[in-house]
């Protein structure tokens, strides 16, 4: 059964060279369990994603309905507490992971000539996943996720020359209240993941054009 709906949609499609394309690559021998942080990493994202796509079912990026919302989750909500504690642990497994992934790429040297671009590209994917963290912290809008924002908001504003505008653009006004929750959340679910999409995208692309990088 499996096989003739395969075969159907491969007449139309040409799926199966594009599947034996991917799955047939060959591994060069110098590649070892070092290799695994950037999968890893990715595996942590989509695991994000999806626990990510379940919280939204319920949470309110509202001041007066969020911290309830969010209780309302831990308690009520089946698999509530669990799906949080996944998304609030993987958050910090994935920067975990994609430092580890970093320091792997840097001490084997496969930053050099020609993958200085697809580094580059990485730490813009590290700095995505720090913002992924600094907008998620606000959104339970509990005491501590006030105060961490309206700290982060500081060092920001802090900045010379464009501070008062950093400020103002991530608090959306001067005071941080209900415009600066709608604005971190928004980032949070579309700004944030179409820009990490796009991003792994393009990472995983020069991946597989340059190959991974010979051993030392
Ligand atoms: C969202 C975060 C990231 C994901 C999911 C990811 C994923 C991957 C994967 C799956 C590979 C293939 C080989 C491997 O895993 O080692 C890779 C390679 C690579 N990554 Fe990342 N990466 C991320 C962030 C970064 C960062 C922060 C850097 C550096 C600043 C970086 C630089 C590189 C480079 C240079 C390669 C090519 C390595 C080689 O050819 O051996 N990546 N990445």
């Amino acid at each position: 059964m499996f096989n003739q709906v395969y075969d159907w949609m491969d007449e139309r499609l040409q799926l199966k060279a594009t599947v034996r394309n991917i799955l047939e690559h060959p591994v060069p021998d110098h590649v070892n369990f070092l290799h695994c942080f950037g999968g890893i990493t990715f595996t942590l994202i989509v695991v994000q994603a999806l626990t990510g796509m379940f919280l939204a079912l319920y949470y309110v990026p509202a001041p007066e309905q969020a911290f309830a919302s969010v209780e309302y989750i831990s308690r009520e909500v089946a698999f509530g507490k669990a799906i949080r504690g996944m998304h609030r642990v993987g958050a910090s497994l994935a920067v975990i992971m994609v430092v580890v992934h970093m320091v792997r790429v840097y001490f084997t040297g496969a930053y050099k000539k020609p993958r200085e671009m697809n580094w580059l590209i990485g730490v813009t994917l590290l700095f995505v996943l720090l913002g992924f963290g600094f907008t998620g912290y606000l959104l339970p809008w509990d005491q501590k996720a006030y105060w961490a924002t309206a700290v982060g908001t500081n060092m920001a504003g802090s900045v010379p020359v464009i501070g008062d505008f950093l400020l103002k653009v991530l608090r959306g006004g001067t005071e941080l209240g209900s415009l600066t929750l709608t604005r971190f959340y928004a980032v949070h679910i579309w700004f944030l993941p179409a820009g990490l999409t796009g991003l792994l995208a393009l990472h995983f692309y020069m991946v597989r054009k340059q190959g991974i990088a010979g051993p030392l």
